[in-house]
């Protein structure tokens, strides 16, 4: 909000797909991004299909789909054999009488199974529900009970957390791993898959049918269940074009998970409906592997965020001159703000910008962007994508002119908007409670060039490398530890993670504080939600600040926390 000059990097890209944004967002209309897809003229669609099949029938069926790599495995799969897997698993799905509109969640790490089960799941129109591996069995628990899954597919090694008592819903445990792991009373996955047959009758959709079932954290209470629907392709479709800008050759990477939205919407559907190789990289990070896996697959578009850029900038820049980069040609990234000191670093190791990206799990696609044919100013998200319209507003919904700060908000609708919450109808309408806009709960400013600004939540959401934890979640975990009498979460800024978890916690009588007890209940917290949520820190308080309806006030622990001043406490306990 300063009036000094930005710093400004100027766009490079001559041939990006797009040419002029400003054009773009004069001229766009949706309605000519529908025409890619086949359903144009039946109405009818399935994702599935349009990622995977329709390039498969198009003479694509040898081009390799899948580059997938680990610490024990390299495997290329191309679009004509996803198909046949996900045809597969589609009619495993439906031999267990699964059908269109029920839960099937997918628990498992990265592997080529995972992305035909999924891809099969919704091949029979079923709702996926990704989960992340890290997640312990009370996670698991929350999502499979709120959203009534009828099955989940696992690992041996994730068996052991996943509930099967009360929950009435569940039928099926279907195990992913070798015969002798699987036991009587769960579907042996490769068994089934031999035994299935090749050719599948898609369940055909509306596009406003469901797709997938994305759970996130709010502030508040358990989890919701973003559900997103079909329609949401055309803006996967469109901005794997103009953001992602990939082109027919491409190889491109995505470092997320699909157990988050980003490692689906661009992990997943992007890339392959626009008929592009992808890349996935098993295991966790280790700054060699992923340099590695740039030069093994000769990767050009890669898409990661902010911690694995600070991670890479701290393994330092000799790692970098030991590989071969020169096959990228694009790099983007998403999930929390993107320092301009990664940036300038990015552009000096990599001789690439890093173009930054926003939108979040209820937008279902990219929103806020950078573009390769756009100057990038470090600091900012960019511009709305052709077709949106974004804002900043006051607390009443007023639109608030360049240079103020307020609520990030988006025009709605958009195609990959979020449908509902699922279950919980007064949660949805929360976020359109500002007439016609979608209210992000992200604070931001636009200058008067119309650059958006992230500024930081204007709720106690905490963002831990890019994971969205709300302090919720974890506050609930550690209050069922025997020693804990209260506890209140904040996210602490951090250089590596943006933010890390610290807990104040109040001890019940008859413990004493000490380290061992810090480590058990972090522990506590790992071992029963996941390891993302495990607070980092833990500090003990005699007495916590609270309301006197009994609220913590998580506002003033951040304040002692920063040691800024504690602002209005008249609503305080004491
Ligand atoms: O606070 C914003 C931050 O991440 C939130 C969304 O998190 P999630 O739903 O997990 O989705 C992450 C990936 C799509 C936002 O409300 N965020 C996301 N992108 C950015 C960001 N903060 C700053 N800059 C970004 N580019």
């Amino acid at each position: 909000m300063s009036s000094v000059q930005p710093e400004v990097l100027q766009a490079t890209a001559v041939d990006a797909n797009l040419k002029s944004y400003e054009e773009a967002r004069r001229t766009f209309d949706w309605s000519e991004v529908e025409k890619a897809f086949s359903w144009h003229t039946t109405g009818k669609v399935n994702m599935a299909y349009e990622a995977i099949d329709r390039h498969a029938e198009a003479g694509l069926a040898d081009k390799i789909a899948l580059y997938y790599s680990d610490a024990n495995r390299r495997e290329a799969v191309t679009f004509g054999q996803m198909k046949a897997n996900s045809n597969k698993f589609g009619n495993v799905l439906r031999k267990l009488k699964v059908a269109k509109g029920d839960r099937v969640f997918i628990f498992m790490p990265r592997t080529p199974e995972l992305y035909a089960a999924l891809l099969g799941t919704i091949k029979i129109g079923a709702i996926v529900g990704p989960l992340f591996e890290a997640f312990m069995e009370q996670a698991v628990r929350d999502r499979l009970e709120d959203s009534e899954a009828v099955a989940i597919v696992t690992t041996p090694a994730l068996l052991p957390r996943v509930p099967v008592r009360d929950l009435p819903h569940l039928r099926h445990v279907v195990v992913v791993g070798d015969s002798a792991e699987v036991g009587a009373e769960h579907v042996d996955f490769y068994k089934e898959m031999e035994q299935a047959s090749e050719e599948l009758a898609i369940e055909w959709m509306d596009r406003e049918d469901g797709l997938i079932l994305h759970y996130t954290s709010g502030s508040t209470g358990k989890p919701k269940g973003v559900c997103h629907v079909h329609n949401a392709m055309i803006q996967h479709y469109y901005t794997g074009k103009i953001v992602l800008d990939l082109k027919q050759d491409d190889i491109y990477w995505c470092t997320a998970d699909p157990g988050w939205v980003t490692g689906t919407s661009y992990g997943i559907f992007a890339p392959w409906l626009n008929g592009v190789a992808n890349v996935v990289r098993g295991g966790r990070f280790k700054p060699e592997d992923w340099y590695g896996t740039i030069v093994d697959n000769k990767v050009t578009v890669w898409y990661s965020a902010p911690t694995s850029f600070r991670m890479l900038m701290s393994a330092g820049d000799d790692l970098v001159k030991q590989f071969d980069l020169s096959s990228l040609r694009h790099v983007l990234s998403v999930g929390e703000p993107l320092n301009p000191e990664v940036i300038r670093w990015g552009l000096k190791v990599y001789n690439h910008r890093i173009h930054d990206t926003w939108w979040m799990t209820e937008t279902g696609g990219q929103l806020i962007c950078n573009y390769p044919s756009m100057d990038i100013r470090p600091g900012s998200m960019g511009k709305p994508i052709p077709g949106t319209e974004a804002a900043i507003l006051d607390d009443s919904g007023n639109v608030l002119p360049p240079n103020r700060m307020g609520n990030l908000a988006i025009k709605t609708p958009w195609p990959s908007m979020m449908r509902k919450i699922w279950n919980n109808p007064a949660k949805y309408e929360e976020y359109f409670r500002m007439n016609g806009w979608y209210v992000s709960g992200d604070s931001a400013y636009m200058d008067a060039d119309g650059y958006f600004w992230f500024q930081g939540r204007v709720d106690d959401v905490i963002n831990t490398s890019g994971e969205r934890v709300g302090p919720f979640e974890v506050e609930s975990k550690l209050v069922e530890h025997p020693a804990v009498a209260e506890a209140g979460v904040i996210g602490k800024p951090d250089p590596l993670r943006g933010e890390i978890i610290k807990a104040f916690i109040s001890l019940r009588a008859g413990f004493e504080p000490s380290d061992e007890l810090k480590a058990d209940i972090a522990k506590f917290v790992k071992l029963g939600l996941a390891a993302h949520a495990a607070p980092r820190e833990i500090e003990f308080k005699d007495k916590l600040p609270k309301t006197r309806s009994g609220k913590i006030m998580r506002r003033v622990l951040k304040a002692w926390e920063l040691g800024l001043p504690t602002g209005d406490l008249s609503t305080i306990e004491d």
